[in-house]
């Protein structure tokens, strides 16, 4: 792999030794699920093949001294007691992995790394997550403790949720974690044993377009939206019962009847995380039926959600939506991940996948003026360590 090559020749020009250890870990895309998995409901994704590489090797001491590719600059903290840095926030990421490994009595000694990768920051892809969760590999290699891969996903995800401060779900540690060569993975967030893996099928392919719209959620917009739901979930508990906890609890047809006495922050939220986990289900059966037709209507419909109801839409992202529409090959598309920017992902014939990609980036460049990334992607197998 390629970034791994240069990670290791980078590591051994800026620390002067060779690493010993590397954390590899992919970005992932969300196919269907759009604010479902902190709801405990459904999710469709993929880890892809863009990654986030760690190398490094142990050193005597009590400091990290981790040096970024991408931002072009180094930071050290104390692996005891890591602390937020403002100025440097990749180095967050890694820290939040440290402090959870320290809270679970898990010694780590000190070390030095050196991070690269090529997930595009800020597109909605999880670089962030493949970030913890290739540090969390980096560091069991490098240090020889035991942890199963549903475990490194959850201990990324308390690192976001503590340390960075996004209280985000499952889905994106899980993906980067779990995936599977050629398969998507379907999660239910409830119980994370009941995961499977289904194959895209030879006739399919992903292609994910980049609109250029920076995304990000670490301003406390994503917890808002969070609160939103859990706030509309006490709602149906006292309509419907205690049995509601989230709602993943509620039907589309419960909603329905039950949604007045919500208010216009939360009654929107909930009919987009309601219904979009009934079109997680819809679409998993059309998958596994080999009809990508009905996946593809069903990701149609979660963007026109995500837009109308949730509001986590944008312009370009909509605009990339309607120019996907009637692309010859097209079966669907939809924003994918929290939204506010980054990628739509597209379902395509897999031999109109070239075509299908040289003309949406002339159709966005012809409406907005902007040149989007247009990328087709392979669902690649999940994180791994690796000795070196
Ligand atoms: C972000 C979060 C995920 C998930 C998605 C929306 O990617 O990190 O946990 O909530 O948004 O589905």
């Amino acid at each position: 792999m390629q970034v791994l090559q240069n990670a290791i020749s980078e590591f051994t020009n800026v620390f002067g030794e060779a690493p010993t250890a590397a954390g590899i870990a992919p970005g992932r895309v969300e196919v269907l699920g759009n604010h479902t998995d902190y709801n405990d409901g459904f999710i469709l994704s993929a880890a892809i093949d863009r990654h986030i590489v760690i190398v490094g090797r142990a050193i005597s001491g009590t400091t990290a001294h981790v040096y970024s590719g991408s931002f072009r600059t180094g930071e050290t903290f104390e692996v005891a007691s890591p602390a937020k840095n403002e100025k440097n926030f990749w180095l967050n990421y890694i820290q939040g992995v440290v402090a959870e490994l320290n809270k679970k009595n898990i010694k780590t000694g000190a070390f030095e790394a050196y991070v690269t990768g090529d997930v595009p920051l800020g597109a909605g892809l999880s670089s962030s997550a493949a970030l913890e969760v290739a540090t969390l590999l980096f560091l069991k290699q490098l240090f020889g403790f035991e942890m199963d891969q549903i475990d490194v996903a959850l201990t990324a995800q308390a690192a976001e949720n503590k340390f960075v401060g996004v209280n985000c779900g499952i889905l994106d540690q899980f993906s980067s974690a779990m995936g599977k060569k050629d398969h998507l993975i379907y999660l239910d967030c409830r119980d994370l044993k009941k995961y499977d893996h289904i194959p895209l099928g030879e006739n399919a392919a992903l292609v994910l377009a980049n609109s250029m719209a920076k995304h990000a959620l670490a301003d406390g917009t994503y917890n808002r939206l969070r609160e939103h739901c859990h706030s509309a979930a006490r709602h149906f508990a006292g309509v419907l019962g205690s049995h509601v906890t989230h709602l993943r609890d509620v039907s589309v047809d419960e909603f329905d009847h039950n949604h007045h006495g919500l208010d216009q922050d939360t009654r929107p939220r909930a009919k987009h995380v309601i219904t979009e986990n009934q079109r997680v289900l819809d679409g998993v059966a059309g998958l596994k039926s080999g009809n990508l037709s009905v996946m593809g209507d069903c990701m149609l419909a979660s963007h026109a959600s995500s837009r109308d109801d949730f509001g986590n839409s944008c312009d370009e992202l909509d605009m990339l939506v309607r120019c996907s529409i009637g692309i010859d090959g097209f079966y669907g598309c939809r924003l994918s991940g929290g939204g506010f920017g980054g990628c739509t992902v597209n379902l395509v014939q897999r031999d109109k996948a070239e075509s299908f990609a040289a003309e949406l980036a002339d159709r966005y460049k012809a409406q907005t003026g902007i040149d989007a990334d247009i990328y087709i992607c392979k669902a690649v197998d999940g994180a791994q360590a690796k000795a070196l």
